[in-house]
């Protein structure tokens, strides 16, 4: 069992959201409990030796989140969210994109080790309402806890709010051998961390609700459950827990302080155990935690929180005791060798609100910011210019690539983040090192993943390239999205609103 026990959220507490003017706080539900959904995992179409073959459809539904009316919502072969997705190291798999959604949307893959920029599903691969498209891909990575959600620009958020992302889980042999939870739904449960406001009808409104800064309701929504409890009916539970919101930090621990450990992050287990009482995610990132309710006895009652607000009540039943001990070491990730010749790249977020920039442009999905050749290592330095007053944390995440977090201001990076990760906040004020290898080449894209942000223009995109099989990529633009979208809205072309238009309107900027 790990030694130290960590007690507090690591990041600058002057900048966490609840100081700024725009944030809605959680309100403490008082619907009545019910059970948390558990996504049932997607079932394959056909396996044929080491290829898996997987039709994901983007459908509209409808789910009962309140009392009396349905609410309209989207996902992935499921009214809201999706199917939790499994793939296996080494396996090539073959996927059919269903596109049966009113308007275009694309299907990326976060955290996933796939060329750029179609397989990788970012503004570049639309699909269009109606359509099949098709990527395949071989598994080129580590057991981890991975997601799918829309990414078309400027209209990912909209589309994330009204539902589109799911779980991806990888698995491999190492993962196996380690005396983890693992049986899914029972003791090994994904959580992702939402919030939503519920207008009238019990309905979204993302337009009523739009902040440039973040959209953000004051009612908790895990796995698609408001108010959700959870039967425990083993000693030790692992959560896989994502921060699926558009903009909300969470702030996690339990009632009575109960500690817990953390074994992976965004890109795979940890290279040891980390163990705490509080744990803050910002958006997109992951942490898989174990949960050890041993103390608990039948008829008890722990609650997961954030802040002060409950967010998850687990309900002890009786469970067969169970000792097992985690290893000190969980698994070896081979450093990325870099020496002294080692290139810096600069990356700056700047802003806040509409003025949202990366190195002092808005993204133009035409331009390519920059390049890097695949399989090299470079640092990057990764700052945020918003002042510790009033300033934000922005969660940095890069398509393509999983990297290695090197120091935060010059300083070690915080205790649970030695292993792989895509995505990591930035405090204002501060300059993260991270080591970076593209291991695919592609066109990616990097940015802030508070995704209001991102639609803002909080983005950049970089070449990943091979010099021995270089490529010309058709780059998608913004002309073409805005005519299809408006076509399907039934708008003229001129008249179309997406949110994060406004962005770059706002600052006299052409998308
Ligand atoms: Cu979670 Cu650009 O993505
Ligand atoms: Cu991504
Ligand atoms: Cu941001």
């Amino acid at each position: 069992m790990t030694k130290k026990i960590y007690k507090d959220y690591f990041f600058d507490e002057k900048a966490f959201n609840t100081h700024d003017g725009g944030y809605v706080p959680l309100e403490r539900s008082n619907k009545e409990e019910k059970p948390l959904a558990i996504p049932p995992l997607l079932k394959a179409d056909k396996v044929n030796g080491n290829d898996i073959y997987y039709t994901v459809e983007a459908q509209e539904g409808e789910s009962q989140f309140l009392d009396g009316h349905k609410t309209k919502t989207w996902g992935y072969n499921a009214p809201f969210l999706g199917q939790t997705i499994v793939f296996e190291k080494g396996q090539h798999v073959h996927i059919n994109l269903k596109n049966s959604l009113p308007e275009l949307t694309t299907f990326h893959w976060h955290g996933l080790n796939v060329p750029g920029p179609i397989t990788d599903g970012g503004c570049h691969a639309p699909v269009y309402p109606g359509e099949v498209k098709k990527i395949d891909f071989t598994v080129d990575q580590p057991a981890a806890t991975l997601w799918l959600h829309a990414h078309p620009c400027p209209s990912t958020a909209e589309q994330v709010w009204k539902g589109l992302a799911a779980f991806v889980l990888i698995k491999d042999a190492k993962e196996l051998k380690l005396p983890f939870p693992r049986k899914y739904g029972i003791n090994d449960i994904p959580l992702v961390l939402q919030d939503r406001r519920f207008h009238e009808n019990n309905q979204f409104d993302y337009l009523k609700d739009y902040d440039p800064d973040g959209v953000q309701g004051p009612t908790a929504v895990i796995n698609g459950t408001v108010n959700p409890y959870f039967d425990v009916r083993s000693q030790k539970i692992r959560l896989r827990i994502l921060d699926g919101a558009n903009r909300r930090e969470w702030r996690l621990h339990f009632s009575d302080d109960l500690p817990f450990v953390q074994i992976a992050s965004d890109g795979g287990i940890l290279p040891e155990p980390v163990g705490f009482t509080h744990l803050m995610l910002t958006c997109a990132e992951r942490a898989e935690v174990i949960v050890d309710f041993g103390k608990y006895k039948e008829g008890d009652k722990v609650v997961l929180y954030s802040d002060d607000i409950p967010l998850i009540t687990f309900r002890i039943h009786a469970f067969e005791k169970d000792d097992t001990v985690l290893p000190d070491h969980l698994v070896d990730i081979p450093e990325m060798k870099t020496d002294k010749n080692t290139p810096v790249r600069k990356v700056v977020m700047s802003g806040m609100d509409e003025e949202v920039m990366i190195d002092d442009k808005k993204f133009d999905m035409q331009r390519i910011d920059s390049r890097q050749q695949v399989g090299k290592v470079e640092y990057w330095d990764i700052t945020n210019t918003n002042k510790m007053e009033g300033g934000m944390i922005h969660p940095y995440h890069m398509h393509g690539v999983q990297f290695e977090v090197v120091s935060r201001n010059g300083h070690e990076p915080y205790p649970n983040e030695h292993g792989l990760k895509d995505t990591i906040g930035v405090n204002p004020g501060e300059t993260v090192r991270l080591k970076v290898r593209f291991e695919k080449a592609g066109v990616f894209m990097y940015h802030c993943h508070i995704i209001e942000h991102e639609d803002g223009g909080m983005m950049a995109q970089i070449e990943a390239y091979d010099p021995d099989h270089p490529k010309t990529y058709h780059l998608m633009d913004m002309d073409t999205l805005t005519k299809a979208f408006a076509k399907e809205r039934g708008v003229k072309p001129e008249d179309l609103h997406l949110s994060g238009m406004e962005s770059y309107e706002k600052m006299g900027m052409k998308m």
